[in-house]
């Protein structure tokens, strides 16, 4: 394994490891969003560590709690809910739109990938989207300006007009299980890919951290990009060490 730390010799290095490579599959994590406003969840000072999640089987049996959860998700939403996409997601989407990335597997529920125009079909989403609510029992879609109107006027947790079931907003809590959909496409694309960057990510939370390993043990090349170390950095061909921003600035113009 390779550790590049200078900034200059990571673009060179990126550059020739996208030139010679065909089917790139980006893997993400809350570190392309820094540099967006929205924080990480295990930096030091991440906001996130004051908050214990909320777990999915007490969103569902404790109303209290998942009246705090929508609490959170409100207020959170004002903080961080008009961010815009950073110099990684730009420089994922063109090299989307130009054919060498095909497919982003994201950690990430902030909806940046698609605000930065990249199609829905080529990206998997492995811990859901905070764009929107479903109902836990029926799967109908909820939009959140009806159900953010109701809360604040009467504090209640939504529920699903057409079956009565619980709602809740379209990302994974710990404890609920990943969508079937959401890690099969993933599979595939790690296993049928030539170059695998994982981009941003501490690579500590499972399933999702396996599929850096399953890319390169399918044949991949994998790099991972990351401004400290990572428990897979010795399963990696090379480490880029450093500001993703920074890296990826000469693909985002
Ligand atoms: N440049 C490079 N690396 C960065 C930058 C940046 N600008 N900003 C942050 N990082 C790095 C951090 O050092 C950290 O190693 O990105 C990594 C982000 O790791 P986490 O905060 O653990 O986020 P992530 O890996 O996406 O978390 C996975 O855990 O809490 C759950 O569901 C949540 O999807 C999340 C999952
Ligand atoms: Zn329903």
């Amino acid at each position: 394994m390779e550790i590049v730390s200078r900034i200059d010799a990571a673009r060179i290095a990126l550059d020739a490891l996208i030139e010679r490579s065909t089917r790139i599959v980006a893997f993400t994590g809350a570190g392309i969003s820094t540099e967006c406003g929205v924080p990480d969840f295990r930096s030091k000072n991440s906001p996130w560590q004051r908050l214990k999640p909320i777990d999915f089987d007490i969103f569902i049996s404790d109303v209290l709690q998942r009246e705090e959860a929508w609490r959170r998700k409100f207020a959170l939403d004002d903080i961080y809910g008009h961010v815009q996409p950073g110099r990684g997601h730009w420089a994922l989407a063109n090299l989307v739109a130009s054919n060498k990335v095909v497919g982003i597997i994201t950690q990430n529920i902030d909806n940046l990938h698609q605000a930065s125009g990249v199609a829905a079909e080529h990206i998997v989403e492995l811990h859901g989207n905070g764009a929107y609510a479903t109902c836990l029992d029926c799967g109908k879609r909820h939009e959140l300006g009806p159900i953010r109107r109701d809360f604040m006027a009467t504090g209640a947790a939504p529920i699903c007009g057409d079956c009565g079931g619980i709602v809740k907003t379209a990302t994974i809590s710990f404890g609920q299980s990943l969508p079937e959909a959401a890690i099969q496409r993933a599979y595939e694309m790690a296993t049928g890919c030539d170059l695998f960057l994982a981009i941003g990510s501490s690579l500590v939370v499972y399933p999702a951290a396996a599929f850096p390993t399953i890319a390169r043990q399918h044949g991949a090349r994998l790099v991972i990009v990351n401004d400290e170390k990572t428990p897979l950095d010795d399963v990696a061909d090379i480490v880029l060490r450093g500001d993703i921003g920074d890296i990826f600035e000469p693909f985002a113009a």
